[in-house]
């Protein structure tokens, strides 16, 4: 384990914003993670976890220290001839895990193909796609509590899985490091294609594999790919609200999607709001709205996340004023501004 000082973290986030880390480590194993955290007590340093910078909007200056994992281990617990538990260190891309299990034939993973970042990021928002989220497959997560360096297991329930809301996000914020995360998997086919058209993109009996390959082709004709434009996928949640605010919109929006949610209430889709506010391929000189979809706010080069705040600023208050509805940023703003 080595710390090492002034770290550009350009390449580490997927805005491609330009920022510098004061201190910054890799930990590979649990033995690492426990020394770094104890470092950090010691010096009074805070501490940014970091994964792949996916869901990051990243400002110039992260103080303190940097902590990645990027434990790249996995293996299976076999349950029986049909369900196994996978156990999957922190630093293993999620994507990668996604293939890899689709390969091997295991049904859970294959709707959540192609979301970039690493699996120890995955519960912080409870990724999902395509009808699935990871609660339906995520059996536990190991922990380390970075005031005390105590390892946890936490149960699903333990987690409070929401739509893109986890008890990271609230009790656990920045209180925690995810070492390891273990997923549910089974060999008796399970499709879910419910959801946008994937039902016509695969074979009639499709394997895991078939679903991968339909939802990869069909994420790279609406999402940019960070490599080649700066985004972090939606920039707001879809939001949630009652159900007479969303009968009187469709009222006059019939054309509106409104998906009814479990409790009651209605999903609204942040990205045909944002079309209809006249956003969608808006640009301003380094960023600017995805021409293929409203709700991916991109960077094309020489910005900063100032610009980008601004023009989410910007966003909501046109969404607000036009429907009354209040759109809420998905990823987290880490760093600060000057140095
Ligand atoms: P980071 O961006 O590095 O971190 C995100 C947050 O998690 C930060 O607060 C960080 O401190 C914390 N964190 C990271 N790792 C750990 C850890 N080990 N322990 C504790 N805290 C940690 N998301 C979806 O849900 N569905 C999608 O379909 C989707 N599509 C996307 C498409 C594109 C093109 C892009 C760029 C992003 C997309 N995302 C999507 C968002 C993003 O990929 C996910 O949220 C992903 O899980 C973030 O992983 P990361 O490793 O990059 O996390
Ligand atoms: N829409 C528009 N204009 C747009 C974009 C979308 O009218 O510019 C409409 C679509 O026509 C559709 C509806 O909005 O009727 C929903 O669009 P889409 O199916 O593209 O999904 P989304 O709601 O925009 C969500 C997730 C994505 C996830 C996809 C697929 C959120 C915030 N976003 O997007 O997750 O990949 O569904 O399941 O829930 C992410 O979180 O970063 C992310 C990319």
């Amino acid at each position: 384990m080595r710390v090492r000082h002034n770290v550009a973290l350009t390449d580490a986030n997927t805005l491609g914003f330009s920022a510098l880390a004061s201190r910054y480590v890799e930990v590979a194993t649990l033995d690492e993670a426990c020394q770094a955290l104890a470092l950090a007590r010691r010096y009074c340093w805070p501490l940014t976890v970091l994964g792949g910078g996916s869901n990051v909007i990243m400002q110039h200056y992260l103080s303190g220290l940097v902590l990645r994992p990027v434990g790249q281990a996995r293996w299976i617990e076999a349950l029986d001839d049909k369900r196994a538990l996978l156990h999957v260190e922190a630093g293993v891309p999620w994507h990668t895990l996604v293939v890899e299990l689709a390969q091997a034939g295991w049904w859970g993973t294959e709707n959540l193909a192609l979301i970039p970042g690493c699996t120890g990021a995955a519960p912080i928002q409870n990724i999902g796609a395509y009808g699935v989220e990871l609660a339906d497959v995520l059996e536990a997560v190991h922990i380390v509590h970075l005031e005390d360096g105590r390892y946890e297991i936490l149960t699903r329930e333990a987690c409070c899985f929401g739509y893109r809301d986890s008890i990271f996000k609230h009790a656990l914020q920045d209180r925690v490091v995810i070492v390891r995360v273990v997923l549910r998997l089974e060999r008796e086919p399970k499709p879910r294609l419910e959801y946008g058209g994937l039902s016509q993109r695969v074979p009639v009996k499709p394997i895991p594999i078939d679903i991968v390959d339909a939802i990869c082709a069909l994420r790279r004709e609406k999402l940019p790919d960070p490599a080649v434009l700066g985004n972090v996928g939606s920039f707001f949640k879809n939001p949630v609200v009652a159900e007479s605010l969303a009968s009187r919109l469709y009222q006059s929006y019939p054309d509106m999607p409104i998906y009814p949610t479990v409790t009651g209430d209605a999903k609204l889709a942040a990205g045909w709001l944002i079309e209809r506010c006249g956003f969608k391929g808006y640009r301003e000189q380094h960023v600017g709205v995805h021409d293929r979809q409203a709700l991916v706010l991109v960077h094309h080069g020489g910005g900063n996340a100032r610009e980008l705040l601004d023009l989410a600023e910007r966003i909501k208050l046109a969404v607000y004023e036009c429907f009354g509805v209040m759109l809420e940023p998905e990823p987290r703003v880490i760093g600060n501004e000057g140095h």
